[in-house]
């Protein structure tokens, strides 16, 4: 009994220490038995003692910087507009702000207007009154609500955030129910869709299609609704034009998506690539905290401009890295603000990339500390914190749990795949995106030290579901085209030579669970890895990469030269050729080309900004890489038949 009140002493003064600090409480059971040397010091601490010095090295989270709620939800009316309180008496800046038009504007965005707030400790005060007469573009005089964009920037003039809000009334002014992010279309296949939204506070809004409306499933119990509602419509025709409106409070808004052809139909049809759209230097929108608003706001233009169907983006959305999941979680929101006007219409798919990492990290005195995928996994990884934050198709590998390295083969020891892993289909192609990052450790010198995951590593119960689902599509009469896409090339060619699936040809290079090394490195994986996508299918037309910051195409055959001089392992050969194309173009600090064993295999390579355009036909596969901020075409070039 003695023994148990020392413990909650010493909890509650590790509590009050933590919020002191900015560290964290975790307890022992939490730390996942994957790890190594990591431990609850004496003093009650979570710690990594490195094994080499004995150190210890204390958990550590960042402070809250803003959170995403206080930019959208608490926002309140005043007689001449509306107040926002960042609870951040250290923030100080401006607040754009301007109204939505009202009429029927494909893309809304709003106008900001002449005049602006001021943000001073972490408040501002919009005057939506003087935006009256000549200015009154929403017809908010009339109509008594209008739709309204803020945009808050600090005093360096960084921009935080751009959000959007409903003001009712004509002075005072209230926030009542608002659409603040969304609709967005997810999950759109032949006779089904998902429409996505969040509202600035728990509501039950519904979606009409049709003439018919369609609700949320709502939580049993949960009588006042949700603030993220994603809505399933069914029963539609494939290949069919279909408005469909989000109605609350007293607001109605209308977008439109077109159904996918049934699988197989072999229409012609475009879909875009790219990916690594984090920050970027140069002001203004090239960085909305923490991702390049600018360049991925045009590459969502065009990819709609050019009537692609979706897009397909691969990684490194946002800076990421986050100790604190409120600042991953508002870097999200920015990417996906960014582009929202065009995911009105069509699909924004993402797969992971390492700047998704959100880490568990212990200080030792070196800029970063020493980080692991964030834990408790089910609750706090940067895998769950991801599948959260998107509407992703849910048919990928539940975990690593039950491979040969699995700690524990009663418990659950890895975070789950969910939503980082999966395929879909549209007509007569098959999209397979993967997880290079998972259970990621981002030093990896220190895995050896502490556990975890390599940069570009596919381990063995995503390498079995990638065989697997590779077999599904090949037996598949429908699927003509099968691309595989990851955030790290096999083959990296500008950026990357030190690590993706090479390593400068080190295949020491591997994962570390609960202290053992796995079976096989890093280069034996690629190969295993390649063998899968080339050898054992006649339709994986291409990998699609990003990652390096940079256009390139390759192709790959048996004259590529793959292995360091002194490889002792097994060398493969391929049955066929294929391509692997990187385009990390979407925004992020550019990497020139580097020389490597392959780069006379390289045909194109290019530091533009870049936006693959695949045009689908039956057979045949056309490929345009163009700029969208140019409209410079960078390259166009037939990929089919020569290299099936
Ligand atoms: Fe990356």
């Amino acid at each position: 009994m003695k023994q148990f009140s020392l413990v909650i002493l010493s909890l509650i003064i590790s509590v009050s220490l933590f919020a002191q600090s900015g560290q964290v409480e975790v307890n022992n059971s939490q730390i996942p038995s994957v790890y190594h040397n990591i431990k609850i010091n004496d003093a009650g601490f979570m710690v990594f003692i490195n094994p080499e010095t004995s150190k210890e090295a204390l958990l550590f989270e960042s402070p809250d910087f803003v959170n995403l709620s206080d930019l959208r939800n608490t926002i309140t009316g005043t007689k001449k507009g509306l107040k926002i309180d960042l609870n951040n008496e250290n923030i100080n800046g401006i607040v754009y702000f301007g109204l939505y038009a009202d009429n029927d504007v494909r893309f809304p965005q709003p106008v900001f207007f002449k005049k602006t707030a001021a943000l001073e400790k972490g408040v501002a005060k919009i005057d939506i009154a003087q935006l009256a007469g000549k200015y009154d573009i929403a017809n908010w005089e009339e109509k008594g609500v209008a739709k309204l964009g803020y945009r808050i920037t600090d005093d360096k003039g960084q921009i935080i955030y751009d959000g959007k809000i409903y003001a009712y009334g004509t002075g005072p002014f209230e926030t009542g129910l608002s659409v603040v992010e969304g609709p967005f279309i997810n999950l759109l296949g032949s006779t089904q869709v998902t429409i996505s939204f969040t509202t600035n506070m728990p509501s039950s809004p519904y979606v009409e299609v049709d003439g018919k409306k369609y609700e949320a499933k709502q939580m049993m119990g949960n009588m006042k609704g949700d603030i993220n509602h994603e809505i399933l419509i069914n029963h539609l025709a494939p290949d069919t034009d279909y408005e469909y409106t989000v109605v609350f409070d007293k607001v109605r808004e209308t977008y439109s998506f077109k159904t996918a052809p049934a699988n197989g139909s072999r229409q012609a049809f475009t879909f875009a690539y790219a990916s690594d759209s984090r920050e970027g230097k140069g002001g203004g929108e090239r960085n909305i905290h923490g991702t390049n608003a600018y360049i991925m706001k045009k590459m969502a233009a065009f990819a709609v401009a050019q009537n692609s169907t979706f897009m397909q983006f691969t990684g490194d959305m946002i800076n990421g890295y986050s100790t604190n999941t409120n600042d991953q979680v508002l870097q999200y929101a920015n990417w996906r603000r960014a582009i929202e006007p065009f995911w009105h219409y069509i699909p924004f798919i993402v797969g992971p990339g390492n700047h998704e990492s959100l880490v568990s990290a212990f200080d030792d005195g070196t800029k970063y500390g020493k980080a692991v995928d964030k834990f408790p996994f089910s609750t706090n990884s940067g895998e769950r914190v991801f599948a959260n934050s998107f509407v992703n198709p849910k048919n990928g590998p539940k975990s690593e749990d039950g491979a040969t390295y699995d700690p524990d083969e009663n418990n659950t020891d890895f975070p789950p795949y969910e939503e980082t892993v999966y395929h879909y289909v549209y007509d007569n192609v098959a999209m397979i995106v993967l997880n290079s990052n998972y259970l990621y450790t981002p030093e990896h010198s220190i895995i050896p030290m502490i556990g975890g995951n390599v940069h570009g590593y596919i381990m063995d119960n995503q390498l079995e579901w990638l065989k697997e689902t590779i077999k599904m599509f090949d037996k598949d009469k429908n699927i003509d085209h099968v691309f595989v896409t990851i955030h790290t090339p096999a083959f990296p060619n500008g950026g990357h030579a030190g690590d993706d699936m090479w390593y400068d040809g080190n295949d020491s290079i591997r994962p570390f669970i609960n202290g053992q090394p796995v079976d096989k490195g890093i280069l034996e994986r690629r190969d295993e890895f390649l063998n899968i996508i080339v050898n054992k299918s006649d339709k994986v037309l291409a990998l699609l990469c990003g990652d390096e910051h940079n256009y390139s195409r390759m192709r790959i055959d048996n004259n590529i030269s793959m292995y360091p001089d002194d490889y002792k392992g097994k060398k493969m050969k391929f049955k066929r050729s294929f391509w692997q194309m990187t385009n990390g173009s979407a925004g992020a600090p550019y990497y020139g080309q580097q020389v490597l064993p392959w780069s006379s295999s390289v045909e194109m390579f290019s530091t533009q900004y870049a936006l693959m355009l695949f045009d689908i036909e039956g057979k045949t596969v056309n490929l345009r890489v163009i700029n969208p901020d140019t409209f410079d075409v960078i390259e166009e070039i037939l990929l089919t038949p020569e290299s099936k």
